[in-house]
């Protein structure tokens, strides 16, 4: 096996300081972006103690084929070249994930990639998704232990993941395939300790494991306060509005991957076409207040700040609304109580 190690570290790390590699692209009309996401499904079958997916009141939603369609292909003639397909949720939630993958490496997108739990899944379906020809797997695995793991993503499944990374293992090297396959882990003050675990009992069979902190998900998953020691607070440019599209499972275009309530959603792409929506006035206003930096009332400022200010959605008609003091008081004290409850079973 090569390994292809820290790709995912490195990609981070290019990702933000593209406004110092690339300032030409930190403009209010940049051209359509090489990479984009697309949530296929916004629903979990885990419930991570760090994840806003637990607590989103936003229904879930599966993209349809005919829909991924025709974003492929309006995508295809931007001149979109890799493709995440996740972003909210579980992609295994979706039934036809396949078939997705497949049509979009029949119109030649040159790296399609997910992450995954990987809880939801068998060997048939594993075999199948990489038969059809997914270039990267990253299985999120946010503990070193059954234990641990079990307090971590609310279910018992850690036997069954190892397996499932195991036999994505085995079956590359057996078939010579070229899929990257990773690991990436959450740390938070309930696992650092079993970060050496985690390493020694993947390190040779996959071709990175990432490890990243625990962070408040744009402001949303505030209550994190408790799971975490410190949160560096230096990151204070955004560079995806500028360079990334996202699209949520009900195929709206939004400036950010964990955009659980759809806040920063901005158009409909059932209604509009994706270059349009990538320069509609509402994203072109809010790459100019990225760029002032004056986002007050937005959750990029609650992002950028670590805090819970009042906000508003961009497009009330896509998101749906709460109050974030409420939910953040509510949030808080449900993850005392979920702690508690999961360290006692
Ligand atoms: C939201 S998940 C969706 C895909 C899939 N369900 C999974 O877990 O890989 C995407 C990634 O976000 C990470 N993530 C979730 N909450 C996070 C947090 N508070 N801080 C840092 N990363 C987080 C997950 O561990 C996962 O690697
Ligand atoms: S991190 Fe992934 S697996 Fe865990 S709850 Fe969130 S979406 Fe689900």
């Amino acid at each position: 096996m090569i390994k292809k190690n820290n790709l995912i570290g490195k990609r981070v790390e290019n990702e933000l300081n593209l406004h110092k590699t690339h300032p030409g692209l930190r403009v209010d009309k940049p051209p359509f972006p090489q990479n984009l996401i697309i949530d296929l499904c916004n629903g979990c079958n885990h419930e991570c103690l760090f994840c806003m997916n637990r607590l989103m009141t936003r229904k879930v939603k599966r993209m349809s084929f005919n829909f991924y369609k025709k974003v492929l292909k309006e995508a295809k003639k931007l001149g979109v070249k890799e493709l995440g397909l996740y972003a909210t949720g579980e992609p295994f939630m979706h039934t036809k994930l396949e078939e997705f993958v497949l049509l979009a490496k029949e119109m030649g997108f040159s790296y399609v990639y997910t992450t995954t739990n990987g809880a939801l899944v068998d060997e048939k379906r594993l075999k199948k998704v990489i038969d059809c020809g997914l270039d990267s797997i990253k299985f999120s695995v946010n503990a070193g232990s059954r234990k641990t793991y079990k307090t971590i993503h609310g279910k018992d499944e850690w036997e069954k993941v190892c397996k499932n990374i195991n036999f994505v293992s085995n079956y590359r090297d057996n078939q010579n395939l070229d899929i990257k396959l990773s690991i990436s882990s959450v740390v938070t003050n309930l696992t650092f300790h079993e970060k050496e675990d985690l390493r020694k009992k993947f390190e040779n069979i996959v071709d990175e494991i990432f490890f990243s902190e625990c962070d408040y998900q744009q402001g949303q998953m505030l209550a994190n306060e408790a799971i975490v020691n410190t949160i560096d607070h230096s990151y204070q440019v955004c560079n995806l509005p500028f360079y990334r599209a996202h699209i949520s499972s009900e195929g709206f275009l939004t400036m950010c991957c964990v955009d659980y309530q759809n806040y920063l959603a901005t158009a409909d792409l059932n209604k509009t076409s994706l270059l349009e929506a990538w320069h509609s006035d509402l994203f072109v206003d809010m790459r100019r207040r990225h760029i002032d930096n004056s986002l007050e009332g937005t959750l990029c400022f609650n992002c950028l700040n670590s805090c819970n200010s009042k906000i508003m959605p961009l497009n009330k008609s896509l998101a749906h609304a709460i109050d974030f003091k409420e939910f953040y008081n509510a949030s808080k004290e449900e993850m005392q109580i979920t702690i508690q409850e999961r360290k006692n079973i």
